[in-house]
C-alpha cells in the first residue's frame, strides 16, 4: 500500500483570530488540504485556546475539513459536540482518557475520522492495540500547548516506526506530525513516512504564508519521489 498522498495543514493557532476568515481562505487558496484547529483546556496542557463555537463558525468559513485536536482531558465527554460543531476529524490524545479503545469508536460512531495523539514522552507501543481504530496517528514534535516550539528529534523515530507497522500489519492510518513542521524538516518527515503535516509558525508568521504552504507540499512531494 502506498501512501503517497501529502496533505498540508495550516494551524490556525498562530494565525491573527481577529481576522481568522481572511488567514483562512489564504491558506485554502494556497491549496491546504485540510485546517487543523488546536483545542487547550488549560489542564491536559498548561493553555486555553479555542472551543465549539470557533469550530462552528470555521465549518461556514471553509470547505476543507477540520482537523480538530483536543489537548483536552476526558475527551470523550466533548467528541459528539465536536463532531456536531464540524470536526471532519478529531484527534484526542493516548495520556488523556484510560479508555482510548472507547474514545475512538465513539469517533467513528459520530461519523468523524479518528485519531490519536502522543506526546513527546509516550512511545508508539501504548497504540498498538488501537490500530485498527485509527484513521490517524498524530506524532507530536513538540510538548503541546504552544506554537513556535522547537522540532524534538525523537518524533522521526516514532514515524519510522509507525510506518513500519503499516507495511507490516497493512494497515491504512494516516501519520500526521505536529510541532516545529518547517521547510527545513519537512522532507525528511517525509521521507520518515509522515502523509500530514502541521505547521503553525512556519505558514502564519511567513512573510507569505501561501507560497510557504506550498513550499512544504513541494519539499515533501519531491522527498517522496526521491525515496528508493
Ligand atoms: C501545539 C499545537 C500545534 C501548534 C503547532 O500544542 O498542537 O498544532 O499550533 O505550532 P508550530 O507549527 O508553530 O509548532
Ligand atoms: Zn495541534
Amino acid at each position: 500500500m502506498t501512501h503517497a498522498r501529502i496533505e498540508i495543514a495550516p494551524s490556525i493557532l498562530a494565525s491573527n483570530f481577529a481576522r481568522l476568515g481572511e488567514e483562512i481562505r489564504m491558506v485554502e487558496q494556497a491549496g491546504a488540504e485540510l485546517i487543523h484547529v488546536d483545542v487547550m483546556d488549560g489542564h491536559f496542557v498548561p493553555n486555553i485556546s479555542i472551543g465549539i463555537p470557533v469550530v462552528e463558525s470555521l465549518r461556514k468559513a471553509t470547505h476543507l475539513p477540520l482537523d480538530v485536536h483536543l489537548m483536552i482531558e476526558q475527551p470523550e465527554e466533548y467528541i459528539e459536540e465536536f463532531v456536531r460543531a464540524g470536526a471532519s476529524r478529531v484527534l484526542i490524545h493516548e495520556e488523556a482518557t484510560v479508555h482510548l479503545d472507547r474514545a475512538l469508536a465513539m469517533i467513528r460512531e459520530q461519523g468523524a475520522e479518528a485519531g490519536a495523539a502522543i506526546n513527546p514522552a509516550t512511545p508508539v507501543v501504548m497504540l498498538s492495540e488501537v490500530l485498527d481504530k485509527l484513521d490517524t496517528v498524530l506524532v507530536m514534535s513538540v510538548n503541546p500547548g504552544f506554537g513556535g516550539q522547537k522540532f524534538i528529534r525523537g518524533a522521526l523515530e516514532k514515524i519510522r516506526q509507525l510506518n513500519q507497522w503499516r507495511s507490516r500489519y497493512n494497515a491504512s492510518f494516516r501519520i500526521e506530525v505536529d510541532g516545529g513542521v518547517d521547510l527545513e524538516n519537512v522532507a525528511e518527515l517525509a521521507q520518515a513516512g509522515a502523509n500530514t503535516f502541521v505547521a503553525g509558525t512556519s505558514i502564519f508568521h511567513a512573510s507569505d504564508p501561501a507560497e510557504a504552504t506550498r513550499q512544504l507540499r513541494k519539499l515533501a512531494r519531491e522527498a517522496l519521489s526521491q525515496k528508493v
